[in-house]
């Protein structure tokens, strides 16, 4: 409810601004999000993204860094800190596939739930053998879309361009899918006991 009148006066201060995006518009920032990383090309960050495009995620600043804070990306700040700094990170990576799960939005952003059964399909699952632990382990995230309103024209087609990027996902899984963590999960494992030795917060 809460969330709906927020939206509605957000929606109602666009009117008065500029325009407020539709669902469809929304789900296709969404989806243009989805390509990036799943089908990623140049032509596309190019189409889809400002320049001043920022990405920031600990997340995948802890998949750059391997688990190991700092070295080379800072955690806490931003990770892409331009449309070019995204290209020359992601033009590297292999395609991700993952499924939308919920896309919901305001005015000008868009919120996604995503989820992927196997992140790494290229990574060998032998390094799992003996550890009681059935590979891959799926990874689910959060992203937050900020766009900004374009001139629509021959040239750039999209109304809606993402602008800023927060996302959040299971790094531990996604680390243990790539064999960077390697936890032994089998019954009397001494990492096992650890792990019943964690904070009980839960
Ligand atoms: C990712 O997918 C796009 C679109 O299908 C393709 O052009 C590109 O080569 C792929 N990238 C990698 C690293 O496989
Ligand atoms: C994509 O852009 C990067 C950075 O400008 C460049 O190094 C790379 O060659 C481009 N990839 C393709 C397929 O044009
Ligand atoms: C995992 O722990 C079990 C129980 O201690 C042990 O028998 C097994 O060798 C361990 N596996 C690996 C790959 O270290």
């Amino acid at each position: 409810m809460r969330t709906s009148i927020f939206a509605t006066v957000s929606c109602l201060a666009a009117t008065v601004f500029g325009s407020c995006m539709t669902d469809a518009a929304a789900h296709e920032v969404a989806v243009h999000f989805q390509e990036l990383i799943s089908a990623y090309t140049n032509a596309s960050a190019e189409a889809y993204l400002t320049a001043n495009f920022h990405d920031t995620s600990d997340s995948v600043t802890t998949l750059i860094d391997g688990g190991c804070p700092g070295t080379p990306l800072p955690l806490g700040q931003t990770t892409f800190s331009s449309r070019d700094a995204f290209i020359a990170g992601q033009g590297g990576q292999p395609n991700i596939t993952f499924t939308i799960l919920n896309v919901w939005h305001n005015c000008d952003s868009v919120f996604l739930r995503w989820s992927s059964n196997d992140p790494n399909p290229d990574v060998p699952t032998n390094m799992f053998a003996g550890k009681g632990l059935t590979p891959p382990e799926q990874v689910t995230g959060i992203i937050i879309l900020e766009t900004s309103e374009a001139t629509v024209t021959a040239d750039t087609p999209y109304q809606w361009l993402i602008n800023t990027v927060y996302s959040e996902f299971n790094s531990g899984a996604w680390l243990v899918d790539l064999g960077v963590f390697q936890p032994n999960c089998s019954a009397t494992a001494s990492s096992k006991v650890k792990r019943d030795a964690r904070p009980r917060i839960l």
